[in-house]
């Protein structure tokens, strides 16, 4: 049996949360807003131009007190100065996590083995970023010698998630000149999708991989590569094929020359690397400046997650909020809703942040849990979603815990206007709800059977719980923020839970399994499976 600490549901704080839970269940946040005037004023927090209201939850100043102490008995705040000074927590793979020194400025230090490990992750920032700054000006040439034109990211999951939707968060930021595409999927739709939008002998391929062993990524690499050869001989690889990977011999094995491999650190994981040196395809896309602000908001919400007290430490609250309906109301799952075009792959992103991170059932330590961790994220652009399935939010059975990201953006313009002005109302919304008095005010103009027949359907119970982000503009500076804030929140979660955020020993199961099953697909022995993959193979085999 493994070494096993106190798990923080065996802790008194845990059974005060249960009953705290029950005896306000019930209560509506249109009242607790009704009660106190000044609820948003002590339930909002800003960090330059990101405000973080949380005042629509059902919460009270007892629940954040009670929620702070879970935290602390956690000792959340020893394994957040743990997790910074690159203490090796994550256990199973022996490793530290130190994807916040990604985005250290230059000067800072930070000591691993008494050495300070910032001077070498800068020079590899620093190489990237004029690798970037040498493709954007068209320095580094094709094998034509003209300067390129497309870049096309290979990689999946953490090597394409969280940059490919930072640089369509940063659309606006990029250079016109240099169109960057990302494929991820093995299906041969999405690299053919690509291909037909570029000139393959104008193209910069970047193979992301921090393994460089991810099946997906080698085949579609390995058909790019081929198809290139069509067009331009053996030699011209070395100038059109980059890698960001922390395998470098597989890398330079592929046939990558060494200069042109970008090296990710070990304690970088992947979905916690879109600061790192997998944010190429970014610098490509935006530049220098846009990505070093981009770094450097990270950074900001790093210093304050890092330093401020729990009651206003923005991913404090956000992880603790999540964690209350998560765990002691047991909503299964959480959204993320972005108010803004630009933003639509950032719930992917989050997604795999998130559920890949706490979706364990297993201590760090190896003791089963039996409790509600990780929630299943989901979500959509709004408006979009409105008309997709805020009526469930409305009236549905389901508590659905939302994020709102919404954007000031360009004050006055009518779309813009009309976007912000549907965010606040749907949170306020769900929040109120309607009372009854509401409705048959609204029907008054029908006749008394009419009115009856209606109410019932026309109810909106309200108290659905969201958090408005409400960020000035969608710059790198504010992205940066964004992105971090959502990396901490998960740890904070991870970390009164007792897991591990930083392993993911369950996507293995499968891809062992496909390997197995792969080469059964095309050949006629016989499958030992059970029958339903047996009669699934059978009938794979048999169509023609
Ligand atoms: O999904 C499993 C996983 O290992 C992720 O953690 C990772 O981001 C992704 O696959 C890609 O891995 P690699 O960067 O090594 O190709």
């Amino acid at each position: 049996m493994a070494f096993t600490k106190m798990l923080i549901n065996e802790t008194p704080i845990w059974a005060k949360l249960n009953l705290h839970q029950k005896s306000t269940q019930y209560f509506k946040m249109r009242n607790l807003f009704a009660e106190n005037a000044h609820r948003f004023d002590e339930m909002s927090e800003i960090l330059g131009g990101f405000l973080f209201d949380y005042s629509k939850n059902r919460i009270t100043e007892e629940t954040l007190n009670l929620l702070i102490e879970l935290a602390h008995t956690a000792k959340l705040g020893e394994q957040m100065q743990k997790m910074r000074q690159g203490e090796k927590i994550n256990i199973s793979e022996n490793r530290a996590a130190l994807h916040i020194a990604s985005r250290l400025p230059e000067n800072a230090e930070l000591l691993i083995n008494n050495e300070n490990i910032v001077p070498k992750i800068q020079a590899e920032l620093n190489r990237a970023l004029l690798f970037a700054e040498n493709v954007r000006q068209g320095y580094l040439k094709t094998f034509a010698g003209e300067p390129f034109e497309y870049v096309v990211n290979i990689g999946i999951g953490g090597s394409d998630l969280g940059v490919r939707a930072c640089a369509l968060a940063l659309r606006k930021y990029q250079n016109s000149n240099i169109k960057v595409h990302f494929v991820a999927n093995v299906d041969k739709a999405d690299l053919d999708a690509t291909l037909a939008e570029i000139e393959i002998e104008k193209t910069l391929f970047i193979v992301s991989s921090k393994s460089f062993t991810t099946p997906e990524t080698l085949i579609n690499a390995t058909t790019a590569k081929k198809l290139l050869l069509t067009k331009l001989p053996e030699k011209a690889i070395s100038q059109h094929f980059i890698a960001i990977s922390n395998n470098i011999q597989a890398a330079c094995d592929f046939g990558i020359a060494k200069d042109n491999i970008f090296q990710l650190n070990e304690w970088v994981g992947g979905r916690y690397s879109a600061t790192s040196v997998i944010g190429l395809p970014l610098m490509i896309a935006v530049g220098e400046e846009h990505f070093r602000q981009f770094l450097s908001g990270a950074n900001q919400m790093d210093e304050h997650f890092f330093t401020a007290e729990f009651r206003h430490n923005i991913p404090v609250l956000a992880g603790l909020i999540g964690l209350w309906y998560n765990t002691f109301y047991r909503s299964a799952s959480h959204a993320i809703i972005p108010y803004a075009h630009d933003l639509r792959r950032f719930p992917a992103h989050i997604q795999q942040l998130d559920m890949e991170s706490n979706g364990k059932k297993t201590s760090q330590y190896g003791d089963y849990l039996d409790f509600d961790t990780g929630s299943i994220i989901w979500g959509e652009e709004g408006v979009n979603c409105q008309h997709a399935f805020f009526q469930l939010l409305h009236q549905g059975t389901r508590l659905v815990p939302a994020d709102f990201i919404v954007v000031v953006g360009d004050k006055g313009d009518i779309h813009q206007q009309t976007l912000v002005a549907n965010a606040l109302a749907q949170t306020r919304a769900l929040m109120a709800g309607k009372t009854d008095a509401e409705i048959l005010q609204e029907l008054a103009h029908l006749s008394a059977i009419k009115r009856d027949e209606l109410l019932p359907q026309k109810r909106f119970d309200g108290n659905q719980p969201t958090n408005t982000i409400l960020l000035d503009e969608l710059n790198p500076f504010n992205l940066g923020k964004l992105l971090a804030f959502y990396e901490h929140k998960t740890f904070v979660q991870a970390a009164i839970w007792g897991i591990n955020p930083f392993d993911q020993w369950g996507v293995e199961y499968g891809k062992a399994l496909a390997k197995d099953i792969y080469p059964k697909l095309s050949n006629s022995c016989d499958t030992d499976y059970d029958s339903s993959t047996n009669g699934l193979i059978a009938f794979y085999r048999k169509c023609e």
